[in-house]
């Protein structure tokens, strides 16, 4: 059996004789990630949601990680302040690295505030392999959708460092894809999607 070991840590991986490519090979399909960021009520996880079905419903083995489930479980002691969705990211970046690297399609909704924190995960995953999707809708209609109350709770003071309200949200710059989800209609979105991923027709 292979053994790498890094001098630097001491920590040594076995190395299986079957590689991504093998993976890939197998399952008819190019490990990804589409990493959805944008404001809460933007339409990240519904978006995810349309993806997964049209892609499945091409042969496509797609999987998603959610901000609302990662919280639940991976990520459950972590806050909403700065350093913590640093965090946050971090843990959600490696677990998509992770099931890209198994031959996965990937589909991330979080937040993800920070641009720095975006661009670690892109070079994680690797240039080619990662789709960042700007999930865009002013911050007055995600209030109006509020689908979870949380803005009107934010609102009143009884949630602080609400994203978009007391805690920052820096936009994407350089996008693989940029959706207006007040202007476009899911299908539209999914559309652009599946175009960018060369999944359409
Ligand atoms: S991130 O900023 O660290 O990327 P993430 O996407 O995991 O956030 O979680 C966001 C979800 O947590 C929101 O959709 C919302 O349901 C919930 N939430 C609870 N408190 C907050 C808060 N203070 N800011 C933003 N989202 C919050």
């Amino acid at each position: 059996m292979l053994y790498m070991t890094d001098s630097t840590s001491n920590l040594g991986c076995a190395q299986s004789a079957i590689s991504r490519a093998d993976r890939e090979r197998l399952l008819g399909q190019s490990g990804l990630v589409v990493w959805f960021t944008g404001l809460s009520g933007s339409g990240k996880s519904s978006l995810a949601i349309k993806t997964e079905a049209e892609l499945s419903a091409r042969g496509r083995l797609c999987y998603r990680l959610d901000g609302d489930v990662l919280r639940a479980g991976l990520c459950s002691d972590l806050s909403f302040s700065d350093k913590d969705r640093r965090e946050n990211i971090r843990r959600a970046g490696e677990a998509a690295a992770l099931l890209a690297d198994a031959g996965l399609i990937v589909l991330c909704s979080f937040i993800s505030p920070f641009a720095a924190d975006r661009s670690r995960v892109r070079e994680l995953v690797g240039l080619k392999r990662f789709y960042e999707v700007f999930v865009d809708a002013p911050l007055a209609v995600c209030e109006t959708r509020d689908p979870k109350g949380l803005y009107r709770l934010a609102r009143r003071g009884e949630i602080t460092s609400f994203t978009g309200i007391d805690s920052a949200y820096e936009q994407p710059v350089n996008p693989e894809l940029h959706l207006k989800t007040d202007e476009l209609g899911i299908d539209q979105c999914t559309a652009q999607i599946l175009k960018m991923l060369n999944y359409s027709g």
